[in-house]
């Protein structure tokens, strides 16, 4: 649970009881499969406490699991975190567990697009239908859900198109219409702590830790925290479902949380310098940053974030044509192409409209140029506005 430490501190000091650190600073590195019991008490008793951090089998997890479990939990202010292989195994296992045959859930028409296929690939073969929600309907969701609605799946800010959900407002009129409903959000982009999901009323809040957790591009991991009413269910279906992490990774998980507030300002500092520079470029038609009011709901971020992290997109006027697209993209100096984000190096991405409508299931999406997506990670702002301005030219 939470504490009244500034969010940098609590960062820090997470998850570092003497229990899980033995004397060293940093969380101990436990490998297991088989936890050992010295009497038939011992093992009685791991086995009533299994999933309350008691050393059961490895894959309930070792010391650095709940090392880092714990660290999770108070940081986002929840009753537990499961530990997941990867962001798409923590989405994909936290929607099953709450689903059934003859379910129903709502999904932002603006997720990330494994997320999307989940839904369309597999949960339908188990008889779970999905209807898909505009990411800026805010609280006419409600006019959507049906009776054996379970789950409504949230992403803010969108995946690629970057819009801000006003997750209060949609939380406050789903739950008037049914308290029971499962509200879940990929809080990715704000790394968990940017956006305290669990206090504005989401049950669960899910993260590919593979991206600002990890921050060094070296790893993958999920995180999904949840409140106390969703807790026991999840874990228990993450479990039998096999879901675990192995405990080097947790070990980086807790490592990676002692150096995310540093990250997070500087991705932050850069990330804005570059939006406002590229919102005053002739070639560039909108930037879609959270914290400029360019972005659609730019509003819910000012009101709801306390910080920014380093993802964003802009629109360029034209469409590039395939050779512009090569020479723009094959010649960057440090911006290179990569699909994952989340660490120190720049990146970036385009996307043609037409792309982008084939993962957008609700609308079309409003512009014809072609979308640039890029990261923004710690090299010198300078240098990155060089290399950017080299790109204009190259396709000008
Ligand atoms: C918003 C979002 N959610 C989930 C994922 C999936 O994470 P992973 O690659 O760790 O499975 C990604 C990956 O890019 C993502 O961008």
């Amino acid at each position: 649970m939470k504490n009244n430490m500034k969010i940098e501190t609590q960062l820090v000091t997470a998850g570092r009881e003497k229990r899980y650190t033995q004397g060293a600073v940093n969380t101990v590195i436990q490998r297991a499969s088989s936890l050992v019991f010295d009497t038939v008490k011992d093992k009685k008793f791991a086995t009533a406490n299994r999933a309350n951090g008691e050393l059961f089998y490895g894959r309930r997890g070792t010391l650095t699991h709940f090392s880092f479990q714990k660290a999770m939990a108070d940081l986002e202010g929840g009753a537990g975190c499961s530990l997941y292989p990867c962001g798409a195994a923590a989405v994909t296992n936290a929607i099953l567990a709450f689903v059934a045959s003859g379910d129903h859930i709502l999904m932002t028409g603006a997720a990330y697009e494994p997320t999307q296929d989940f839904c369309n690939k597999i949960l339908s073969k188990y008889n779970v239908s999905t209807t898909y929600y505009d990411p800026m309907i805010g609280s006419a969701i409600v006019s959507l859900i049906q009776p054996n609605t379970k789950v409504v799946f949230l992403e803010s800010p969108s995946s690629i198109t970057m819009e801000v959900q006003d997750v209060p407002g949609m939380v406050k009129a789903i739950r008037a219409i049914n308290p029971e409903i499962v509200i879940m959000l990929d809080n990715t982009w704000a790394a968990g702590v940017l956006f305290q999901a669990l206090d504005y009323g989401v049950d669960i809040s899910i993260q590919a830790g593979t991206k600002y957790t990890i921050g060094h591009s070296d790893a993958m991991l999920g995180t999904a925290v949840s409140n106390t009413r969703c807790w026991d269910r999840l874990r228990e279906n993450s479990y039998l479902m096999g879901q675990t992490l192995d405990a080097d990774t947790a070990y980086m998980g807790s490592r990676g949380l002692r150096t995310l507030g540093v990250r997070l300002k500087q991705h932050e500092v850069n990330s804005i310098a570059i939006a406002k520079w590229l919102a005053d470029r002739p070639e560039v038609e909108r930037v879609n940053h959270p914290a400029l009011a360019s972005c659609p709901g730019h509003e819910f971020f000012r009101r709801d974030f306390s910080g920014s992290s380093g993802l964003f997109s802009f629109l360029l006027k034209k469409r590039l044509s395939d050779e512009e697209m090569s020479a723009f993209l094959d010649n960057f100096t440090l911006f290179h192409m990569a699909y994952s984000w989340g660490g120190f190096e720049s990146l970036i991405l385009t996307n043609q409209p037409e792309e982008l409508n084939e993962i957008r299931p609700v609308s079309n999406v409003d512009f014809t140029g072609t979308l640039v997506r890029v990261h923004i990670g710690f090299e010198n702002v300078d240098d990155l506005i060089a290399d950017l301005e080299a790109g204009f030219s190259r396709i000008s």
